[in-house]
């Protein structure tokens, strides 16, 4: 175990974790499910559940992960508490079931940039998305996006992962800058910025009941957490860095990038008189596309566009797949390069039902963030709240400054106020899937 890998420097790991944190889940979910959730209102909620809820919980998974030093499975034997090891089970389940159509998706957006320098989807981009959505040419770029994610594991964590964030995290942040510059100069922009920066108070008294529970669940998956990926990535850390400083790096970075996607989204869709509640999973792909469809540089600025969300898909999609390679490395000693490909062809096939059926891959993407996150981060934050609890404190203040002094409030936090909103977000999600589920009889 002296050869586990670690991270070269404290930049990398932050670096790795925003990568991990940045993805689809910011440029694809976030401008849609805020759009379904009252545009501004939502934004405000997402942006409080993250820092009151996300943040806490990322420092739960951070204390486990450093003082373990192994991967999700035998890092609750590590420290004494075996029979907690189910939540690493559960991780790599979801894993699985995650990158399985999240990597379906990623072989559209690789479809997007050729379409976008070829002019594609001009003609019609409704009908170019639902031709390309599902089938086997959605089968092929699939197998593609994952070829990708399995190379970068296949190298490493610093020589892969690490070096790879390194350039696509600061590489998205300069694009995207550069695109809400762009779009907030266009002309009918205003109205874009309105709806998605000034709240309107009277949207979330008439519809809290699900406002709520969607930016907690949103919140989650945009950060990661709830199996395992920031135990994996903390583990991996060599030394004893501030661990608050670095979450709440984390936290304001990946919601930085989502309120940059919005003002990238939002005002390109109000200056195209595209409606932005046109929900579904193809919703940012059709409408985006309808925008660059009509601009004068639009198969420049799509190429960009497309470019980047590509980057931060696959910096997202590493994490997935090294929460599972980090297992079978440490626990059966098999290479990197064999482990990876081995999951990438079981995780292949578990994205075809996806890759072929769009409800299939609405649905996935559903029971992922409304049951499985929450559930691992329920388990989570009860095990170190209740069960580890000071033991936890104590790593978290090892290598703190003057944040250590919160160590005892943040473990009351976790304990009452981060568990009890868990604990209901996840009732509220497991009644979603059940109604959706009932509709699905009676429709049948
Ligand atoms: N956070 C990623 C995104 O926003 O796209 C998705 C994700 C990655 C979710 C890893 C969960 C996870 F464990």
């Amino acid at each position: 175990m002296d050869t586990r890998e670690t991270w070269a420097s404290r930049l990398g790991f932050i670096l790795a974790a925003v990568g991990s944190a940045v993805g689809l889940g910011n440029v694809w979910r976030f401008p849609y499910v805020t759009a379904a959730n009252g545009g501004a209102v939502f934004l405000v909620v997402y942006l409080i559940a993250a820092v009151a809820i996300g943040l806490p919980a990322m420092l739960a998974e951070f204390a486990v992960g450093r003082r373990a030093r192994r991967n999700v499975i035998d890092a609750f034997d590590e420290i004494g508490y075996p029979t907690w090891g189910v939540i690493g089970l559960l991780g790599l389940a979801t894993g699985f079931w995650i990158l399985s159509y999240y990597s379906v998706v990623g072989g559209w957006v690789i479809r997007y940039v050729f379409a976008s320098a070829t002019g594609g989807y001009f003609g019609d981009p409704n009908a170019y998305f639902q031709g390309i959505a599902a089938g086997p040419a959605a089968v092929g770029f699939h197998a593609l996006f994952l070829g990708l994610t399995v190379g970068i594991v296949a190298l490493g964590v610093e020589d892969g992962i690490e070096l790879a964030t390194k350039v696509m995290v600061p590489a998205i942040l300069v694009v995207l800058v550069g695109l809400a510059v762009w779009g907030v100069t266009l002309s009918g922009a205003g109205d874009g910025l309105s709806y998605f920066l000034s709240p309107d108070i009277d949207v979330f008294a008439n519809d809290y009941a699900t406002i709520v529970p969607a930016a907690v669940g949103q919140a989650f998956f945009s950060l990661s957490l709830g199996m395992g990926v920031m135990i994996t990535y903390a583990s991996y850390l060599g030394r004893d860095d501030d661990l608050a400083v670095d979450g709440g790096l984390i936290v304001v970075l990946n919601s930085a990038v989502g309120i940059l996607a919005g003002l990238v989204a939002f005002p390109l869709l109000f200056s195209q008189n595209v409606e932005p509640g046109s929900a579904g999973a193809g919703a940012i792909f059709v409408s985006l596309a309808t925008a660059f469809a009509s601009l004068p540089a639009g198969r420049l600025v799509g190429v960009v566009f497309f470019g980047v969300v590509l980057v931060a898909a696959l910096s997202s999609a590493i994490s997935l797949l090294e929460v599972v390679v980090s297992y079978a490395v440490d626990r059966y000693a098999v290479g990197r390069l064999r482990t990876a490909v081995a999951v990438g062809v079981l995780v292949f096939a578990l994205g075809l039902p996806s890759a072929t059926s769009l409800e299939t891959l609405t649905l996935f993407d559903r029971v992922a963030s409304n049951v499985w996150l929450p559930l691992g981060a329920t388990l989570v934050v009860a095990f170190v709240g209740w069960v580890y609890g000071q033991a936890a404190v104590d790593e978290l203040q090892q290598g703190a400054g003057r944040l250590g002094g919160l160590g005892p409030a943040w473990l009351w936090l976790v304990r009452v106020v981060v568990l009890a909103t868990l604990v209901g977000i996840l009732l509220l999600g497991v009644a979603d899937i059940l109604a959706v589920y009932a509709d699905i009889e009676l429709l049948g």
